[in-house]
């Protein structure tokens, strides 16, 4: 398993793989590696025949008030997880590298960070977008593969893609949960055994509501209601619960097609997301 630590260490590599015919599929992560991001590497040596890995927190993603400082950093462990399976590059830049001093360019895409998370963390799919574009500019993959967990970042990355003719198929990788139904999570560890114990409520909601949508139900102002009440019942706070339109995220008026039910809630200073298809 090759690290590389600049784009062009990156870029070399996956070049000689390209020129020899092989594919190569990229699987963007911030590190602190677990279950639902390996799920993300078995689908990448699935579609293509070389994996390449990216570790980094993206600092530009992160709003002044937020977790970037203590985002879990487990690069050892990573490197660990990540050798039991097929990667075979890890992209690690740092900080300094990605941004050099006096870097001045963005990446910002007008509707879909209107939306959602976008409302509440404002710098934050700008980031994404950009740190995304950089490095598919370094490791110029066939493939790409993100999670639906964080499907209002899959659909920033898919429009993005499509506005940019970047030339890289975006794969969706299902979202990955523990035995009660909640989403893995790098921001699971920061819970107390309380919190993680009311924390499923999260996609017990959404499932109840999905399967009321399939029986019939058509108002999501209802079903909403519904929804906040039986999630603030556990303690969390909910940012947003939302019935949209999967693509381009705007509220539904009337359930009457296929829509997303997407969360975000706070349990004490954590804040989890979530999200299912109806
Ligand atoms: P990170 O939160 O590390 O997530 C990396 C990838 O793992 C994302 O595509 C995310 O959707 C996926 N993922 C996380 N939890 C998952 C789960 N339980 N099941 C399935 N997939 C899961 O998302 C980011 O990093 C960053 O924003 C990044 C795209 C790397 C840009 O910095």
């Amino acid at each position: 398993m090759i690290v590389a630590s600049t784009a062009d260490e990156i870029r070399k590599q996956v070049r000689e793989w390209r020129v020899s015919g092989l594919t190569v599929a990229l699987v963007p992560t911030m590190g602190a590696l677990h279950e639902g991001h390996l799920s993300l590497v078995r689908t990448a040596s699935k579609v293509a025949d070389k994996v390449v890995v990216s570790i980094f927190v993206n600092p530009t993603q992160f709003g002044p008030n937020e977790d970037f400082d203590r985002y879990p950093r487990t690069f050892d462990a990573d490197l660990q997880q990540l050798s039991n399976l097929q990667c075979d590059a890890i992209y690690a830049p740092t900080a300094s590298q990605m941004y050099k001093p006096g870097f001045q360019t963005s990446v910002e895409l007008a509707q879909l960070p209107q939306h959602l998370c976008g409302l509440g963390r404002p710098v934050h799919f700008g980031g994404v977008a950009l740190v995304v574009s950089k490095l598919f500019i370094a490791c110029e993959p066939d493939f790409a593969v993100f999670g639906e967990k964080d499907f209002q970042q899959v659909r920033v990355i898919e429009q993005m893609v499509s506005d940019l003719d970047f030339a890289v198929k975006i794969v969706r990788s299902p979202t990955v949960r523990e035995p009660d139904g909640l989403a893995l999570s790098s921001r699971n560890r920061y819970l107390s055994q309380e919190q993680r114990a009311a924390a499923p409520v999260l996609y017990e909601t959404l499932v109840s509501m999905a399967k009321s949508i399939e029986a019939g139900a058509s108002d999501p102002k209802a079903l909403i209601e519904h929804g906040i009440k039986l999630i603030s019942a556990k303690g969390m706070e909910v940012e947003y619960l939302s019935i949209v339109d999967p693509i381009d995220l705007e509220d539904v008026e009337l359930v009457t097609g296929p829509v997303r039910i997407l969360v975000a809630a706070r349990l004490g200073a954590t804040r989890l997301i979530d999200n299912i298809a109806a």
